[in-house]
């Protein structure tokens, strides 16, 4: 049976479910939400360390200003009514991802940061303005300017999940089979799955269903 120490997630579908549910994509963004809570609680069941959740990604910028700031919104409403919570669940938020947010809500994450910081039940990785390709950028800049040998090991650690142990399977909802620029480098052998539902039609089931199977997969890492 394969440990399971960080699962990372691709919360794909909102959209779609909110124009095929109330006609408006924000009202997915928002019943997306009620399945991140859930997520979080069945993590934290099945005794999971760490995790990642893509809930931004650079390339979402492209999107309609009046849905950004739904999101940044419901973000916002989300750590202000629920960090005391997760505070208290002693979880602890992490954000992966270029800061560059309102001012307001920049604060507030690096509030709920410092305030989580020390906790360790479970460690959210909440991808936001977050990109594979400019996290790699930077790791190679900060080695070239920092005069470091381009090993492995020196580029992992000059990523923005330093300190983070690769994830053992990633999941995407709402049926795209791709990656969207996420963990390019730290999903080198993850095992994927793929599943058709929408993020806010994921459910225990579902995702109990992946843990188990992920636990019978013999993993090989390029041995026999
Ligand atoms: C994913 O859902 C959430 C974010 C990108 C914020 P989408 O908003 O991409 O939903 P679809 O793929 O358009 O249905
Ligand atoms: C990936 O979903 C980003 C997040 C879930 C935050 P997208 O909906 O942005 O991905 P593409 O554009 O369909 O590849
Ligand atoms: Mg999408």
């Amino acid at each position: 049976m394969n440990p399971i120490n960080h699962v990372a997630i691709i919360m794909d579908g909102n959209g779609r479910w909110g124009l095929k549910h109330k006609n408006s994509r924000n009202a997915g963004h928002k019943a997306g939400l009620i399945t991140v809570e859930k997520i979080i609680n069945i993590t934290i069941k099945n005794n999971i360390k760490y995790l990642t959740l893509f809930a931004f990604s650079t390339e979402n910028w492209k999107r309609p200003k009046s849905e950004i700031n739904y999101l940044f919104n419901l973000l916002e409403n989300f750590l202000k009514s629920k960090i005391e919570d997760l505070n208290k669940r002693n979880i602890k938020l992490n954000i992966i991802g270029f800061k560059k947010f309102p001012k307001k809500l920049n604060k507030l994450l690096i509030k709920s940061e410092k305030k989580t910081f020390k906790n360790k039940t479970l460690q959210i990785n909440l991808a936001l303005n977050y990109g594979s390709k400019l996290e790699l950028i930077n790791a190679f800049k900060n080695l070239a300017k920092n005069k470091q040998k381009i090993s492995i090991n020196n580029l992992s650690k000059n990523l923005l999940t330093k300190n983070i142990p690769d994830p053992d399977f990633l999941i995407r909802t709402g049926n795209t089979k791709r990656l969207s620029n996420f963990l390019l480098w730290q999903l080198a052998y993850a095992e994927i799955f793929f599943e058709k539902k929408l993020w806010p039609d994921f459910n225990e089931r579902d995702y109990n269903k992946i843990i188990k199977n992920f636990r019978k997969i013999k993993r090989n890492f390029g041995n026999i």
